[in-house]
């Protein structure tokens, strides 16, 4: 499969801002992946979401070079109404994203927008809710669901779109750690049952590492690190970027420097890869 996202020779500087926000950016992203980006807070991964979604440079002025390749169209020469069938994007706050009196109407929101035939986007949202597993949920009005609800209602009216690439920005940031892990299940079983590529902003890395293919991590504007999650994370280079280091990485790490040699062998990401480490050794 091809490229579903290419980012070539980017760079976008904010009106007024002395300084770029992206700068020399290159990335290429096949149809199918599960890609994470981190860095430090101001290093620019909204502003770089923004330039894949279409609101740089469509909403945002500034200047802007380069150039942002979606599903094989220029992003700065399609129009929004476009992108939005093609890019879904949730936004790091749910409340930004809900409109309506019931969760089925907000979900369909964007279909209607569009234009769809009453009978398609009756299936589109029920589809939609069969995926994030909120049928129960259909007649509920938003605003009385907890967060974590909330974020998959944002994300079945994502979703009922039927995007190729979907974007998001700190998706858990607001959730407990039971719905955060839940929700990166399913960006996994999504990427599974409908091939969606997912580029995913998240400091968590303990959460992602077991379901992402890739790691790119930004500084400055500039991406500094790119790779599979373990060669990035068992890199030299990924603390003095600020990446958080998996738990299991950093325990790993640990046994290897005490003194014994009670180092567990392979580089480690996951509890349960280190379950299955631990078990072999002592068996
Ligand atoms: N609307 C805006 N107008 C002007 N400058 C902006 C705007 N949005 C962001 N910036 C600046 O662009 C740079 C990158 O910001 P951006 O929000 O992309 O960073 P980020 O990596 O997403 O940070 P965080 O992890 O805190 O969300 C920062 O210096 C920020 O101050
Ligand atoms: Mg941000």
């Amino acid at each position: 499969m091809g490229d579903i996202l290419g980012i070539e020779r980017l760079n976008f500087r904010y009106p007024e801002s002395p300084k770029n926000a992206v700068s020399d950016f290159e990335l290429s992203i096949p149809e199918g992946e599960i890609a994470v980006l981190a860095g430090p807070s101001g290093c620019g991964k909204s502003t770089l979401l923004r330039t894949v979604n279409g609101l740089i440079p469509h909403m945002y002025g500034g200047e802007y070079s380069g150039d942002v390749i979606v599903a094989g169209s220029s992003v700065k020469g399609s129009s929004m109404r476009d992108l939005a069938q093609t890019v879904g994007f949730l936004f790091q706050n749910p409340e930004n994203q809900i409109f309506m009196f019931t969760v089925e109407r907000d979900i369909a929101f964007g279909l209607e927008n569009l234009g769809v035939p009453r009978e398609e986007m009756r299936a589109r949202v029920d589809e939609a809710l069969r995926l994030l597993r909120i049928g129960d949920l259909a007649q509920r009005a938003p605003h009385e669901l907890s967060d974590g609800q909330k974020q998959r209602v944002a994300l079945a009216g994502v979703l009922a779109m039927r995007p190729k690439l979907v974007i998001l920005d700190e998706p858990t940031s607001l959730l407990d750690p039971k719905t955060a892990s839940e929700l990166v299940a399913l960006v996994a079983r999504l990427r599974e049952e409908l091939g969606t590529t997912f580029v995913v902003v998240e400091h968590r890395l303990d959460l992602l590492v077991g379901v992402a293919d890739r790691l790119v991590v930004m500084d400055g504007g500039r991406k500094v690190l790119e790779g599979a999650p373990r060669d990035v994370l068992f890199g030299d280079d990924a603390e003095a970027h600020g990446v958080a280091i998996p738990a299991v990485t950093r325990v790993q790490k640990a046994l290897t420097e005490s003194k014994g040699g009670r180092a567990v062998a392979g580089r480690l990401l996951t509890p349960s890869e280190l379950a299955s480490a631990v078990e072999g050794r002592q068996g």
